[in-house]
């Protein structure tokens, strides 16, 4: 669906983006996550055509950017990181534009424009005027319009800045939804924990040049490759912490303020053994519960070991 074999670009001796090579498949939505200035819009405006890259290739559905930018365009919907929108507009007229130009005509161009407000959540402002919307309604009005044409490809960037957590959420089912329809949805974002949920594969690309391309899951195997269970005892915590430590699938605990921090060797990831060595000893389990990966510091771990 989306291929691209190193793509590079070149502003003087600045590498925008050097030497891309991903692949996505139908109904992929890829996080493609890095810093300011990494190098996302870059890749995301060359996979547009509206951008030239210096050398490499790219494909969507098969077209190549260099020769087959029309069909490419057809088949795509990019939703910039900055767009204007036209005043003296009402919502829905602004829609009923863009979809004229997409060649929707008839009865089927008024329904299809409903159709796209309903789906970002927007019907209640369908006759407000472009210009009054807040940002973030603006923002969905965007994601709104590159889906009249039912594009096969979605490259957006940074559809959920400037979004309040409710709208993120449902952006965020939004995508999900369009991922399940099978169309393939490129998706950039500084942070890593707004796309966990959503994505099946990432990217991670820092300085022009992807660190790291895959699976969610390995990556996060990757950052934390090891278990961690926080564990508290009624009393005799120390005691507890001894008879833990003893245990083969434990590496080691830690103490903090009398909960204590287990972490299980490498691989291992079924700690219902706890308890029964708990209760074994004599003591009074109180609590015990999964560490939750942290998914900022587990980014900031990964880019920095990376690129160290
Ligand atoms: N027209 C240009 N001329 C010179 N340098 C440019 C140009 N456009 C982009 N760059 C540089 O290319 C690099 C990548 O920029 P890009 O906009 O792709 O980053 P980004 O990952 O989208 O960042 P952000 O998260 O801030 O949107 C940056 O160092 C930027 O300054
Ligand atoms: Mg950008």
């Amino acid at each position: 669906m989306i291929e691209t074999r190193d793509l590079t670009k070149k502003y003087g001796d600045l590498y925008a983006l050097n030497r891309l090579t991903i692949k996505l498949e139908p109904g992929d939505v890829y996080g493609f996550i890095g810093p300011n200035g990494a190098g996302k819009t870059t890749a995301m405006r060359i996979l547009a055509t509206l951008l030239a890259p210096s050398w490499g290739e790219a494909t969507i559905c098969g077209y190549s950017i260099y020769n087959k930018p029309r069909e490419i365009r057809r088949l795509i919907g990019y939703m910039p990181d900055f767009f204007g929108v036209y005043d003296d507009m009402k919502v829905i007229e602004y829609l009923e534009f863009f979809a004229a130009a997409y060649r929707i005509n008839g009865p089927a161009r008024r329904k299809k424009c409903e159709e796209v407000l309903e789906l970002v959540n927007l019907t209640f402002k369908r006759d407000a005027p472009a210009t009054s919307l807040s940002r973030g309604m603006t923002q969905r009005l965007g994601l709104a319009r590159v889906l009249l044409h039912d594009p096969q490809v979605l490259l957006l960037d940074e559809p959920a800045s400037g979004l309040d957590p409710r709208a993120r959420i449902d952006m965020r089912q939004l995508l999900k939804r369009l991922g399940q329809m099978g169309k393939t949805i490129m998706i950039s974002s500084h942070i890593l924990p707004e796309l966990a949920d959503v994505c099946n594969k990432v990217g991670i690309i820092e300085r022009g040049v992807l660190l790291y391309d895959g699976n969610l899951r390995e990556l996060l195997a990757r950052v934390q490759p090891n278990c961690i269970v926080l564990v508290r005892v009624a009393e005799q915590v120390e005691k507890a912490a001894k008879c833990l430590e003893s245990h083969p699938q434990v590496q080691n605990v830690e103490l903090r303020d009398g909960e204590m921090r287990v972490q299980l060797v490498a691989g291992c990831s079924d700690y219902t053994f706890i308890p029964d060595v708990l209760v074994q000893s004599g003591l009074k389990l109180t609590m015990l519960k999964e560490e939750e990966v942290n998914l900022e510091t587990a980014f900031m771990r990964l880019t920095r070991g990376m690129t160290a």
